[in-house]
């Protein structure tokens, strides 16, 4: 039961998350969506055991793939008896899916032939006949893209008294996305936090791959991770590798005396002069008497 609660809020969450953006889908294809609620609703309304569309993301805009929940009644499933069909535009057609086996179980991958920018596409998921679940949307609002990666830092600068560092941290693009031609524009979030620290700090968004940080604690070790998103879009994707930054020491003791030293003289003076001076306000208070 608790499973099955479990993939039902998936799914829900799952599709109305990534399909969000197909208020802009053609005529068309509602026409289509519309017909296949008027085609099978029962199988719409009842349709809590069955598969369900999760999420499809293209990690660069030029493939993608979909990815569905196996559905409650797994045992009495045979193999193969879930279909994916899609319809676009400049088909006006609907097709099996080109490949169930790339993108792994449940899951439906179209390559670059087959996949097409700025055109909706429609996809509907079959189960032993029946349609189970439908989406529509275009590529470029589930683009979604890979981690950053190479994530890496160089020191800038250590201050006069050696507590304070500055350091430029680096990254490169997701190796699958082809920036360099502009087909994707991307924009980076850097986030940061000491080691001991349980929430992350960020920074806006960052439309290049190095950002300075100042002012770092020499003694204290930090952590840097990134990610990116289309520029303009909502939806990051997932976060790079986590970046460890430790500083060299330098020499730790004499770093340390050097900073406690004066205060530690300052302390003792200050108690010594305030010892001194309630001994002289004391001596001179006695001798007036005596006098
Ligand atoms: C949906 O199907 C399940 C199991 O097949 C059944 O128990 C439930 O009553 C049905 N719900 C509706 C609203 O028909
Ligand atoms: C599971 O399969 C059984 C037998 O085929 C069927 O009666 C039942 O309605 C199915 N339940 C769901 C939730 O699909
Ligand atoms: C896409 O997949 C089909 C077969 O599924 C293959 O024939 C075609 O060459 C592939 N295209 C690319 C660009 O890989
Ligand atoms: C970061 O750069 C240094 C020096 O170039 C290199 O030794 C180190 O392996 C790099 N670290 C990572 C995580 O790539
Ligand atoms: C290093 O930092 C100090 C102050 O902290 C500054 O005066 C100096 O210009 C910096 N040097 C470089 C190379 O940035
Ligand atoms: C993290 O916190 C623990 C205790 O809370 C402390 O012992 C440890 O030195 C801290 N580590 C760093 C790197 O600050």
């Amino acid at each position: 039961m608790d499973l099955w609660q479990l993939l039902l809020t998936l799914a829900v969450a799952g599709s109305s998350d990534a399909f969000s953006g197909s208020e802009a889908t053609p005529a068309f294809l509602v026409r289509a969506s519309q017909s296949l609620q008027i085609l099978y609703p029962v199988l719409e309304t009842n349709s809590s055991g069955n598969p369900k569309f999760t999420k499809c993301r293209s990690p660069e805009l030029e493939t993608f793939s979909c990815h569905w929940t196996d559905g409650a009644n797994h045992s009495l499933q045979s193999p193969g008896s879930v279909q994916m069909f899609y319809i676009r535009r400049d088909i006006q057609e609907w097709k099996e899916c080109p490949d169930y086996v790339s993108a792994g179980e449940n899951s439906c991958y179209f390559n670059s032939s087959y996949t097409s920018v700025w055109t909706p596409y429609c996809i509907k998921l079959t189960s032993n006949g029946g349609i189970v679940d439908h989406k529509c949307f275009s590529v470029e609002d589930i683009v979604q893209p890979d981690p950053p990666v190479g994530l890496n830092w160089t020191l800038l600068n250590i201050s006069l008294t050696e507590i304070h560092a500055d350091i430029l941290v680096k990254w490169e693009p997701p190796p699958n996305t082809d920036v360099k031609m502009g087909w994707i524009i991307l924009e980076y979030e850097l986030h940061y936090k000491e080691l001991n620290e349980t929430q992350w700090k960020m920074m806006d968004p960052l439309m290049v791959t190095s950002v300075p940080m100042y002012s770092l604690r020499l003694d204290k070790e930090y952590e840097v991770r990134v990610r990116t998103r289309q520029r303009n879009t909502e939806k990051y994707g997932k976060f790079s590798e986590v970046l460890l930054i430790t500083f060299p020491q330098m020499n730790p003791s004499a770093c340390e005396e050097d900073f406690q030293f004066p205060w530690f003289l300052i302390i003792i003076f200050g108690i010594l002069g305030l010892a001194v001076t309630l001994f002289l306000l004391i001596f001179s208070k006695q001798q007036r008497k005596e006098n």
